[in-house]
């Protein structure tokens, strides 16, 4: 991504300025390998990024280089040099945004991040300025686009995982390495990012439940289509009796939920609250070309700031907060069991429910034989309920295996 928005710096350099009058000239730029061709003058090349954030000509500092070191001491140093950072990293903001941010207020510049989560979607700066008055409720949305491509593979062709991952990295969609994407790594640190602005409490990556997608069957993308549901990796972080819950899981939805249409690479995400009811924001979350056009944004304004003399962008706070015990967090659950085709069954688990306080919304049996597969979804449940009445359906004798478990995420009622 560095690589497009040096070039659009070069190229749109006209374009840029006729349209915000901000005059943006490329310095200097930092890569590992000074030997790679470059969409841009080698003179302007360095291997020594440290130069980049000392250099009393650089202004501004883009990181755009991704991990945790050397990004986290580059970016403390040029904010030590009260210089304005830009940053894509979701991975470092999850990981040490507090101290970050703390570092910027104290040196009276700002850290912006509008590419850190949803890549292309405008989306940070609706959260933390637009929506600042708002109480939000909830937040909701499909955060990784390599997840999100091979779920759709699976649900519309047919795929099994490992075939859908393996096209998804021929087409360049998925790393060699999938496993911060499959894994849920990815998607957990923006939801921890996106927490902290909708609720103005730092949850940090380290405190949001993930679970990936690996082991997704697909045989139940064509279950959930039967019962009217799409599975999806979602990304929630909602306001809680107990406190701010933040998750990221495959879930189903119901198919008539816009993000249930969410196909490919994009990424949407819905924003909940009393005052604005539901605001949906969707495009591409990934990609050099969209990313580069949100952190050119961010080079704008800090630019703006830069001129100023003074803060412009408002300044990101985190109050501290505990977040809600995950094993009190409630949800509908799908299960899909393989259970012995016999009179007494369905009571038999049904009564197992009831002793867990998990009540059933609906009962689905396809087959008929020795053994029949039946789809339940149950009402709201806390975790812990779920977790020890699927423990208990697995000592039954007539279930012969518990094949499957999601979550389903329902609309606010
Ligand atoms: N790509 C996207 O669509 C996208 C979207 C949203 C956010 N982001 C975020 O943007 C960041 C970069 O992602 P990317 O996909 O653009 O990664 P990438 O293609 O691997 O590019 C990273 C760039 O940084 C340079 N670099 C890495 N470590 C360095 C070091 N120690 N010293 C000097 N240069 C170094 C690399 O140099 P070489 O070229 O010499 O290897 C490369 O040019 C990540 O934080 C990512 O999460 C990316």
């Amino acid at each position: 991504m560095g690589g497009s928005l040096a070039r659009r710096l070069l190229s749109d350099h006209r374009v840029i300025a006729e349209k915000s009058g901000i005059e943006l000239e490329l310095v200097k730029v930092a890569v590992r390998d000074l030997s790679k061709p470059r969409p841009f003058p080698s003179e302007l090349l360095t291997d020594r990024p440290e130069d980049v954030v000392r250099d009393p000509d650089v202004a501004l500092v883009v990181e755009v280089m991704g991990g945790l070191e050397p990004a986290g001491e580059l970016v403390l140093t040029a904010l030590n040099e009260r210089k304005p950072v830009v940053t894509a990293n979701k991975e470092l903001l999850a990981a040490r945004g507090p101290e970050l941010f703390t570092r910027a207020a104290e040196k009276g510049v700002s850290l912006l991040f509008e590419a850190a989560v949803g890549g292309g979607i405008p989306l940070i700066r609706p959260l933390s300025e637009s929506l600042a008055g708002e109480p939000i409720t909830r937040v909701l949305g499909i955060v990784n686009g390599t997840t999100n491509f091979i779920l759709t593979a699976m649900a519309e062709e047919g795929r099994p995982y490992r075939e859908a991952l393996a096209e998804a990295q021929r087409l360049g969609y998925a790393e060699a390495d999938p496993s911060a994407d499959v894994g849920g790594g990815d998607a957990a640190a923006k939801a921890a990012i996106l927490a902290g602005l909708a609720f103005g409490v730092w949850v940090g990556g380290d405190r949001v439940y993930r679970e990936g997608i690996e082991s997704v069957d697909v045989a139940d993308l064509a279950f959930a289509r039967r019962l009217g549901y799409a599975l999806k990796l979602l990304a929630v972080a909602e306001r809680t009796p107990h406190g701010p819950a933040v998750r990221v899981h495959p879930a189903m939805i119901p198919i008539e939920h816009p993000l249930a249409g969410v196909r490919g690479a994009n990424n949407a995400v819905f924003v909940e609250g009393p005052g604005v009811g539901e605001l949906l924001f969707m495009g591409p979350g990934a990609g050099g070309e969209p990313t580069a056009t949100a952190v050119l944004g961010d080079l704008i304004d800090a630019a703006r700031e830069y001129l100023a003399g003074a803060q412009v962008a408002p300044r990101i706070r985190f109050g501290d907060g505990g977040v809600a015990d995950f094993a009190r967090v409630e949800t509908k659950w799908y299960l899909r069991l393989e259970v012995v085709d016999a009179p007494g069954v369905l009571a038999q688990i049904a009564a197992v429910f009831g002793e867990h306080r998990v009540s059933l919304m609906s009962v689905w049996q396809e087959g008929r034989g020795e053994t029949a597969t039946l789809l339940l979804v149950t009402h709201d449940a806390p975790e812990e309920h779920h977790r020890r009445a699927v423990e208990a359906l697995r000592s039954l004798e007539v279930v012969k295996q518990v094949a499957a478990t999601y979550r389903v995420v329902a609309p606010e009622p």
